[in-house]
């Protein structure tokens, strides 16, 4: 370790403390602060290809990239394994994994005493949001991982200047993590160490102080630790306090071809299509997309009384499979250079290759375990959450304020889920409060985003359900507050899309992807006062010649069925949300258990 970067370039006395302090207790060979230069990344990169960690990827065909892969242990995201910690279990509401705070802190010491002996201790200043952001919060990650540490330069601003930042007396966010695998001396290392049990595996989060303590994995959200756990779990709690919202949305522009700007944000499920719809190419002629973030979205009222929606991170931590030219040209562009693969096939040019990547397989391969693969074998090479980390300026299509510290001010917010049946394509809420109703009764198929079984419908209110760090009953009272805080008219409209609707016989109904242009546009028109739309029982759903579907050859029963109010499938849905509603008991504002009675009644 180059003795160059050992000192701390601060002189802030809480950073200095804590990281002494968390030193005493991990007691790792070596302590190393973070500077996010060009040649400490480089010096990371070889040391994880020197470990076996990388694999250096072709400098030909994608320059400064690397290949990890992870233990099969450690693939996703484990909620059961995530805690929120506020003083009372009321606090942390029914969706969440509570425990004591004291008794948690206890256990957490004692795993965390000597848990990064034989390793370097990594000191990692970074910030969410844009330096000069209003909301810029700033947060400091020590880990044992050099991975992680790779992965925050490019989801994050990460770095001396983050320090200069925080100056003397500035204040941050604690966020501790180990990958829990400490070496006796001699001990040969893993390419991955979190090889344990996923009972070992803790994501804990202290809401009151606020601190965050991630132990066992090494994988995305459990281990970058300003994406879920700061930007929306400890966000939207200190958002609650201060008046604005942390949400798992991507925000784009659209903009007209008369040159009209429109910026819309939207919440969807892990994997149910955010960097997909943030970097479309529109099949619209004349209409053009481009982006500013892919997943997490700060909002807030701005001074003419809009809601101003600001990416927090600085990179894109992308879902592999699926991303081809033909579905997201915008995503390869942005992996094709100084990106980190994880659990992807590894193609004998050393190059990267992914299942419905759009290119013919490699006749024969090393597949996201290690093991030679060929595209017969019958396994798939990559895991269905193998992902990239590419930084979000290398997206071709990046928008021009994309750092803009104010954020940009929000036309429409949308809600959407994984629904073969019954939910439309697009649904436009009434008002505010049938919107706020729509976000809290979304549900999904569940993915590969998180461990467990995939492919079941549940209900993931606003797509927070695994990112909301108190209680969901207060945080619908929360999204339902904003019609007081500012002018009705200024708020955005919001609806409902569903890309995912599927026939008797399993076939989409929809071709998704570049073609939600179409849908957008229809949201777009209706935001000036001339898309057509008809009242229905469940929102305003576009009549069918309103939706633009010029040159899509759809066969003619599909759009009548994504358009259609199917009022036996609503009103097994009212009874699903009510259901859910029901574990909200003292919380749940009435103006959305008066939502779902309305539309009851309105159903018939
Ligand atoms: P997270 O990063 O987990 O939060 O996921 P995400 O919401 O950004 O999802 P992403 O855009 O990565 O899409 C996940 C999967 O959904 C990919 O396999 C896509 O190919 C697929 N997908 C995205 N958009 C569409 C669509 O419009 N139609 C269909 N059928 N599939 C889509
Ligand atoms: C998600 O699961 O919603 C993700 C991936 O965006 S992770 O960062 O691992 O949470
Ligand atoms: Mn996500």
């Amino acid at each position: 370790m180059s003795k160059a970067y050992d000192k701390p370039q601060t002189a802030n006395q809480n950073i200095l403390n804590w990281v002494r302090q968390t030193a005493d207790l991990c007691r790792p060979d070596r302590v190393h602060w973070c500077d996010g230069s060009e040649v400490e990344n480089q010096m990371l990169c070889d040391l994880m290809v020197k470990s076996g960690t990388f694999v250096k990827l072709n400098e030909k065909k994608r320059p400064g990239s690397y290949l990890a892969r992870s233990h099969p242990s450690d693939v996703a995201r484990v909620e059961d394994r995530t805690f929120i910690c506020s003083r009372t279990k009321n606090e942390a509401g029914p969706t969440n994994n509570w425990a004591d705070p004291a008794e948690m802190k206890q256990k957490l010491l004692g795993m965390f005493n000597g848990c990064m002996q034989g390793r370097t201790m990594y000191v990692i200043p970074f910030a969410m949001g844009p330096l000069d952001s209003p909301i810029c919060k700033i947060g400091v990650e020590i880990t044992d991982s050099p991975y992680v540490v790779v992965n925050m330069r490019i989801m994050t601003r990460m770095g001396q200047t983050v320090l200069d930042k925080l100056g003397a007396n500035g204040t941050f966010i604690p966020c501790l993590h180990s990958v829990g695998a400490p070496l006796s001396p001699g001990q040969k290392d893993v390419s991955w160490p979190c090889e344990g049990d996923p009972k070992n595996k803790y994501i804990v989060h202290f809401p009151e102080e606020p601190s965050i303590w991630s132990y066992g994995s090494g994988y995305g959200g459990n281990a970058l630790l300003g994406k879920k756990c700061l930007a929306l779990r400890i966000a939207s709690t200190v958002a609650k306090k201060e008046g604005w919202m942390a949400e798992h949305m991507l925000i784009l522009c659209l903009t007209s071809p008369q040159g009209k700007k429109y910026y819309i944000s939207a919440a969807f499920p892990s994997a149910c299509g955010k960097t997909n719809l943030a970097m479309m190419q529109p099949t619209v002629p004349g209409w053009k997309v481009t982006t500013l973030g892919d997943d997490i979205a700060w909002i807030r009222v701005g001074k003419d009384g809009r809601l101003y929606a600001m990416n927090p991170e600085t990179g894109f931590f992308g879902v592999a499979p699926g991303t081809s030219a033909k579905s997201n040209p915008h995503a390869l562009a942005a992996c094709a250079k100084n990106t980190i693969f994880t659990n992807v096939v590894l193609t004998p040019d050393n190059d990267v290759w992914w299942e419905d990547m759009g290119v013919p397989a490699p006749a024969k391969g090393i597949d996201w375990q290690g093991n030679e693969w060929t595209p017969d074998n019958g396994k798939k090479g990559a895991h269905p959450n193998s992902r990239f980390t590419a930084p979000a300026s290398q997206c071709p299509v990046i928008d021009p304020d994309w750092q803009n510290p104010e954020g940009v001010p929000l036309s429409a917010i949308l809600f959407g889920g994984r629904r073969p049946h019954t939910i439309p394509l697009v649904n436009e809420a009434f008002d505010w409060e049938h919107g706020v109703f729509m976000g809290s009764a979304c549900g999904s198929e569940t993915t590969a985003a998180a461990l467990g079984q995939a492919g079941v419908m549940r209900r993931d209110p606003f797509a927070m359900l695994p990112f909301c760090g108190y209680n969901m009953g207060d945080y619908f009272a929360h999204w339902l507050s904003f019609a007081q805080r500012t002018d009705r008219a200024k708020l955005p409209k919001v609806y409902f899309v569903n890309w995912f609707r599927k026939d008797a016989n399993g076939r989409w109904l929809w071709p998704g992807y570049g073609e939600n242009s179409r849908v957008l546009k229809w949201i777009c028109e209706r935001v000036e006062g001339t898309g057509r739309a008809q009242k229905t029982p469940i929102g305003n759903l576009p009549t069918l010649e309103a939706i633009d579907v010029s040159g899509l050859n759809l066969p003619a029963d599909d759009l009548p069925q994504l358009l259609a109010v199917d009022t036996a499938g609503w009103k097994a849905e009212v009874e699903d949300v009510a259901v859910n509603y029901a574990k909200f008991d003292g919380t749940l504002p009435k103006a959305l258990s008066e939502q779902l009675d309305g539309l009851r009644k309105r159903l018939g």
